[in-house]
């Protein structure tokens, strides 16, 4: 198996690819305030195995398109959507978020959690905008700094990782700079991180490198994981993800 291969099993099983919760997916969709009862049509870039699509189709009467470039992650939204009878209003799309094969003004809604950054904030944000109508919201997540100063040894591992996280306020301001009206955010909350992502994570570690048969590879990807963690468990209050709501200008 390549790297890629290996760090889609480690993700599979997980009920989420990265921190989040049905709460704040609800949260946001709240806080855009449109009538969910209305025949809306949603985009869900990112979407992993579809935690947060599951959320928005029980909490709205939308159709829903669910985009990952990996079709593994999409054959698990699959199979939750066949169990819970959503299939008639969630589909599934393998594309590159940053070629994604849409109509212009097709979306009431563009939704991200945690994925934009594979494209770049600012990128993915001027890219999506004109698959929304007029009128439109987007509603995305991105890992955002809390502070305006933080100790040296978080600075480097976050520039080094994503160059382009930065504060609240920066992150708003480019969505003003790119067309948007920003109308509401709030940060992830802890539980997002730990209890919904990192240990439910941790717990697949070691079946994974049974799996694996402890090979260098499976081993660099769970002590890279691990990390990561104990990074978070340290410099926690300094980072989290902001969910930005912004309505198409
Ligand atoms: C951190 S995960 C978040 C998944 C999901 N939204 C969640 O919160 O559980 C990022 C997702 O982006 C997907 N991804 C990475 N590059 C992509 C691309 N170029 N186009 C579409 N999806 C991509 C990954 O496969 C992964 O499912």
């Amino acid at each position: 198996m390549t790297e890629l291969e290996l760090i889609i099993d480690l993700h599979l099983d997980n009920e989420r690819q990265g921190p989040g919760s049905d709460q704040t997916t609800q949260k946001a969709l709240d806080l855009i305030g449109i009538n969910t009862s209305n025949h809306l049509k949603i985009a869900d870039i990112g979407c992993g195995c579809g935690a947060q699509t599951i959320t928005l189709a029980q909490n709205t009467k939308a159709e829903i398109i669910a985009i990952d470039l990996f079709p593994q992650f999409l054959e698990k939204l699959e199979q939750k959507v066949t169990t819970l009878g959503l299939n008639n209003r969630v589909k599934t799309q393998v594309a590159s978020m940053e070629d994604l094969p849409f109509q212009p003004e097709q979306f009431d809604i563009i939704w991200s959690e945690g994925a934009v950054y594979n494209m770049g904030f600012e990128a993915g944000i001027i890219n999506w905008r004109k698959f929304l109508k007029p009128g439109g919201y987007l509603a995305v997540s991105e890992i955002s700094w809390l502070t305006n100063s933080r100790p040296q040894k978080i600075e480097d591992y976050w520039l080094r990782a994503y160059p382009e996280i930065d504060t609240v306020s920066n992150k708003i301001k480019t969505l003003e700079n790119n067309g948007y009206i920003p109308t509401a955010h709030f940060v992830l909350p802890t539980y997002c991180w730990l209890e919904n992502y990192y240990i439910p994570l941790q717990k697949r570690f070691d079946a994974f490198l049974e799996k694996h048969q402890d090979s260098e590879l499976a081993q660099t990807i769970v002590e890279n994981e691990r990390n990561e963690i104990s990074i978070y468990k340290q410099f926690q209050s300094y980072y989290s993800y902001g969910f930005y709501i912004a309505q198409k200008q």
